[in-house]
């Protein structure tokens, strides 16, 4: 058991809402695992408070998470932000360094890490629903690689904006098509990718694709990690095809994080197994 002291450096997550946020208990198990004298809290801070939070942990904490519905809006209040999160436009760690607050983006390398234990990301041609937030950043980061994406969204003007923006920025060009066109383009596709809440709890039943619909040789990945079994995964299986569930990402963005606050190689197993002992005890 560790004991908090008046030593004990202070890490956190903001947003709002933030109750259901298991970015505590997957961080504080690795303080625990490595007896780091850390502690990892959750607050909640709505939109009107985030300037005067942060003004706040540039004094009291080390580093911290920003969640929904902070990530764009916490460009503001810092003082650098890394190359990724300028592509993405989206912040999701903050590391306090020398009085200095630092911004990067870790979702993207997260969902790459995921992807990649399961299959290679070269050559491959990659299909991603979604246009959102989450999607931002598993594009920007993909766009960088040497792969052929295509874009879907319902609302298709949203996926339009973001291929033009990744072109504009990184001189590479992504393919965009309405949602009802999934399933045909799906076809000939190697990865699916769903960045969508389609699925989420507690819209359990849910997906974009049957069985019917996913050919077998296909890897499908969910970001959704709350059912860690997405019906899409369920269908995929199904199917016969690869699965990724949306727990991986969550870790490596989170273990991503822990690399550049500490410059340690986190306990990934560890963060894992507390993540899933949470998810099923929920
Ligand atoms: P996040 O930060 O998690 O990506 P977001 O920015 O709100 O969240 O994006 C949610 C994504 O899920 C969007 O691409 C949204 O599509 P729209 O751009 O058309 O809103 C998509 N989405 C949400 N509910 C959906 C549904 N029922 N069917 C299809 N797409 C849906």
């Amino acid at each position: 058991m560790r004991h908090i002291n008046s030593k004990t450096g202070l890490f956190c997550v903001i947003g709002d809402p933030i109750e259901h946020s298991l970015s505590p208990i997957m961080h504080n198990s690795v303080f625990e695992k490595l007896n780091l004298n850390y502690v990892y809290l959750a607050f909640k801070i709505k939109k009107e408070e985030l300037e005067d939070a942060v003004k706040a942990f540039r004094i009291l904490a080390h580093g911290f998470n920003v969640t929904i519905p902070h990530k764009v809006s916490i460009i503001n209040y810092l003082d650098e932000i890394s190359k990724e999160a300028e592509l993405i436009g989206a912040v999701n760690t903050v590391k306090v360094y020398k009085n200095k607050l630092i911004g990067y983006n870790t979702d993207g390398i997260g969902a790459i890490k995921a992807l990649e234990e399961k299959t290679s990301i070269e050559g491959k041609k990659i299909v991603i629903a979604g246009a959102g937030g989450a999607s931002r950043a598993i594009v920007f980061q993909l766009a960088l690689r040497d792969c052929e994406i295509t874009l879907v969204n319902r609302t298709y003007k949203k996926a339009v904006y973001l291929a033009k923006e990744v072109d504009e920025k990184l001189n590479k060009k992504i393919k965009t098509e309405e949602l009802s066109k999934l399933k045909e383009i799906i076809k000939n596709a190697d990865i699916f990718i769903n960045t969508t809440s389609v699925g989420m709890y507690p819209n359990t039943n849910e997906t974009l694709l049957l069985a019917e619909d996913i050919p077998e040789k296909i890897v499908v990945m969910d970001i959704v990690y709350n059912p860690l079994k997405t019906r899409l995964l369920k269908e995929a299986e199904k199917a016969g095809a690869k699965t990724i569930d949306g727990l991986g990402m969550f870790v490596y963005q989170g273990a991503e994080a822990l690399r550049i606050w500490l410059g340690i190689e986190p306990p990934v197993d560890v963060m894992r197994n507390a993540v899933l002992k949470a998810l099923v005890g929920s």
